[in-house]
């Protein structure tokens, strides 16, 4: 590496950090759930997408030992050369099933389902109309298509309407895409009006689950059963398995056409090894635990409730004011504003055995640095009031030192 490139790269990472900006892992050790040892410290997981904690779950890891044992690590090629597996058959079986949908497709992750969805369907002359707020695989999926790429003010029904009607003159086809649940402000899109909103103006909606899957609707089908749409308003349905199901890829569902032109044309699929067998034997166990025991999402409900109640009674506003009482997800953000604000913050709970990570721009938009607190069924009443007594205790301290108004406090 030439040295002018490594100066380019320092001064830029330089950059980073006076900018509060810089990005660091902190290491996990044994397994993934509410109890972690991190960087050797004990600490209650507040920031995992672990909802159900199904990722250390006994049963999961025996289901996917078994897979190990049967046909070892690898799946050998992508799908379409000797990747596919039984197992990944069985998989995508199952999900459709589950979700009542003609047929789904497996990905390696959701990253690769979003880019190889829109890259694969959208076409140079089509139009897609998509919320500012999505996830980066959506918006990198929709610029990667090249398709004239419309970005709508969050959740404005309006702005969505007034795009589409302007794209009524457009010639090629018209795709409206959003989140269900958004990742980093836990909010929901409002599914049944930009249902209603694609279906007038004859345009294709895509909604990324991701958050939903799992935990929202009847038996944790997800977003769109939970708002009682099903393939004709929602035809291309997206979710991951790394989140509530505690494994790790993603997958499409919808009609037969779809799936079978995403085998042909979604190049993240194709030119992609297929994921390990295990994964999709953990991500079937996990998928019949969802369906046999409901009382892991009742928990996980109770959970965002005490969350919520404990936070209104101490004057902590999760959220934004205006879409807070649409947030009853797992994804609760405590917004700071500052990024200084919101490390402060999580540095302060860390040293009390609490992890919330700071979510800093470009993850969310600028002067919008947050906690992104999320919940698992698996937390106890305890952990959860400690947790708020910290923030309180935090955000008093945090306060004192910088002599700003705190509005999360309204003391
Ligand atoms: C809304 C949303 N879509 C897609 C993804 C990507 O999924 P994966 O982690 O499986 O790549 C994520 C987060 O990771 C997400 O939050």
């Amino acid at each position: 590496m030439s040295s002018t490139f490594d100066d380019r790269l320092k001064a830029e990472l330089l950059r980073l950090r006076s900018a509060n900006l810089y990005r660091t892992r902190r290491i996990v050790e044994g397994a993934h759930g509410v109890m972690l040892d991190v960087d050797g410290q004990p600490c209650i997981n507040f920031c995992s997408n672990d909802y159900l904690g199904l990722a250390a779950d006994p049963r999961v890891a025996e289901a996917a030992r078994r897979a190990l044992a049967r046909g070892g690590t690898g799946s050998g090629a992508s799908a379409l050369v000797s990747g596919y597996n039984l197992e990944h058959a069985r998989l995508e079986q199952e999900l459709a099933d589950f979700l009542g949908r003609p047929r789904a497709l497996l990905f390696s992750s959701g990253w690769a389902a979003n880019l190889g969805v829109l890259r694969g369907l959208l076409k140079r002359q089509d139009v897609l109309i998509a919320d500012e707020l999505n996830h980066a695989s959506l918006i990198d999926g929709g610029r990667l298509s090249g398709a004239e790429y419309r970005r709508v003010a969050h959740a404005n029904l309006s702005a969505f309407a007034a795009d589409l009607q302007q794209a009524q003159s457009h010639p090629g086809a018209k795709f409206v895409v959003s989140d269900a649940v958004f990742s980093m402000d836990g909010d929901c899109a409002d599914l049944r009006a930009l249902a209603q909103l694609s279906r007038s103006h004859d345009a294709t909606l895509m909604i990324d689950d991701a958050h939903g899957f799992g935990v929202l609707g009847p038996d944790g089908r997800g977003s769109v059963a939970a708002a009682g749409l099903n393939i004709d308003d929602v035809p291309i349905y997206v979710a991951t398995l790394g989140k509530s199901l505690g494994a790790a890829g993603a997958f499409v569902a919808g009609s037969e056409a779809l799936i079978e032109y995403l085998i042909q044309r979604a190049r993240s699929w194709v030119f992609s090894t297929a994921p390990p067998p295990a994964i999709a034997a953990a991500a079937r166990a996990s998928l019949k635990i969802l369906r046999t025991e409901p009382e892991l999402r009742a928990r996980l409900f109770a959970n965002i409730a005490q969350l919520r109640a404990g936070a209104a009674s101490r004057g902590i506003a999760l959220g934004w004011r205006e879409q807070s009482a649409n947030t009853l997800t797992p994804i609760q953000p405590l917004i700071l504003g500052d990024e200084a604000r919101a490390l402060s913050l999580s540095r302060f709970l860390f040293e009390r055995g609490l992890w919330v990570a700071a979510i800093r721009p470009p993850t969310v938009p600028a002067g919008t640095a947050r906690l992104r607190i999320t919940l698992s069924a698996m937390h106890t009443r305890a952990q959860i009031e400690t947790l708020l007594d910290a923030i309180v205790e935090g955000l008093v301290a945090l306060h004192s030192h910088t002599d700003a108004a705190i509005p999360q406090v309204v003391a």
